[in-house]
C-alpha cells in the first residue's frame, strides 16, 4: 500500500493529440505509463496532478478515462489548464458511474485521506494566466478552493497537489504560497513544467515546505511514491 502522484498523462487516445511530437522525451509515452501503473495495486493510491486528458469534453476524454481505469488503484484526479472535458463535479461523477469507472474520484473543493496524511489540492495559478484579463477572478476562485480544500483537512498533515507550479525560477505566487505555509502544508507537488522548462523548476525544501515537480516527462512516466 503506497500512495503515488503524478501530473500531465496528457492522454489522447480519442482526441489525436499525441505528446510524441514534442519530441524524444515523450515517445511511446502511452506504453510507458501503463507499464509504470500496472505496477501498481488496488490498496494504492495516485494522484493526478492535472492535464490527464486532451479530450474537449468528456464523451472524448473516454477512452482515456477507460485506460487508467484498467488499473486498480485509487485514483483522484485535479484539474489541469488543459483539462477542457472538465464540467461540474455532479456531471462528471455522473459519467463516471454511468460508465462504471469506479476507481476515479476528484480533488477539487475537498480533500481526501490517506493513512494519518490528508491530501489537498487545486489547479492553482501562474504567470502565464496573468495574459488573460480576468486574471484576479482566477486566482481569486483558486485561491479561495485552494483554503476550503486545506479546511477539510481539520487537524491532519497536509499534503498539497497543484498542477500549476507556486514557485518557479524568478516567479511566485504570493497568494498561494502564504496560504500553503498557513495550512502548515509539508510536501507540495506540482506539475505543468515540460520539456526545458523542467531545469527552472524548483524542487527542495523552501522554508518549512518541500516542493516537488512531478509533471509526467519530468519522471520519465513513473509515478513519484511519496510514502508508503
Ligand atoms: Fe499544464
Ligand atoms: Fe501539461
Amino acid at each position: 500500500m503506497a500512495l503515488y502522484a503524478i501530473g500531465d498523462l496528457h492522454l489522447s487516445l480519442t482526441a489525436n493529440k499525441s505528446m510524441e511530437v514534442f519530441g524524444e522525451g515523450w515517445r511511446d509515452y502511452v506504453p510507458r505509463i501503463k507499464a509504470a501503473l500496472s505496477e501498481l495495486t488496488a490498496a494504492d493510491t495516485l494522484v493526478l496532478a492535472g492535464d490527464t486528458s486532451w479530450g474537449i469534453d468528456l464523451a472524448e476524454a473516454e477512452a482515456d478515462f477507460q485506460f487508467l481505469e484498467q488499473f486498480p488503484c485509487r485514483k483522484l484526479l485535479i484539474k489541469g489548464n488543459h483539462d477542457y472535458w472538465w464540467s461540474t463535479i455532479s456531471k462528471m461523477t455522473e459519467f463516471f458511474a454511468e460508465k462504471q469507472f469506479t476507481t476515479l474520484d476528484f480533488l477539487h473543493n475537498n480533500c481526501a485521506f490517506y493513512g494519518d496524511w490528508a491530501l489537498c489540492g487545486t489547479r492553482g495559478w501562474f504567470e502565464e494566466d496573468n495574459q488573460k484579463p480576468q486574471n484576479a477572478k482566477v486566482l481569486n476562485r483558486e485561491v479561495m478552493r485552494l483554503e476550503t480544500s486545506l479546511k477539510a483537512a481539520g487537524e491532519r498533515p497536509i499534503l498539497c497537489f497543484l498542477h500549476y507550479p507556486p514557485l518557479y525560477q524568478g516567479y511566485e505566487c504570493p497568494e498561494i504560497l502564504s496560504l500553503l505555509n498557513r495550512y502548515h502544508v509539508k510536501q507540495c507537488f506540482y506539475g505543468h513544467l515540460h520539456g526545458p522548462t523542467i531545469h527552472r523548476a524548483i524542487n527542495g525544501s523552501r522554508g518549512e515546505i518541500e516542493f516537488s515537480l512531478i509533471s509526467a516527462d519530468a519522471l520519465g512516466f513513473i509515478p513519484k511514491k511519496i510514502c508508503e
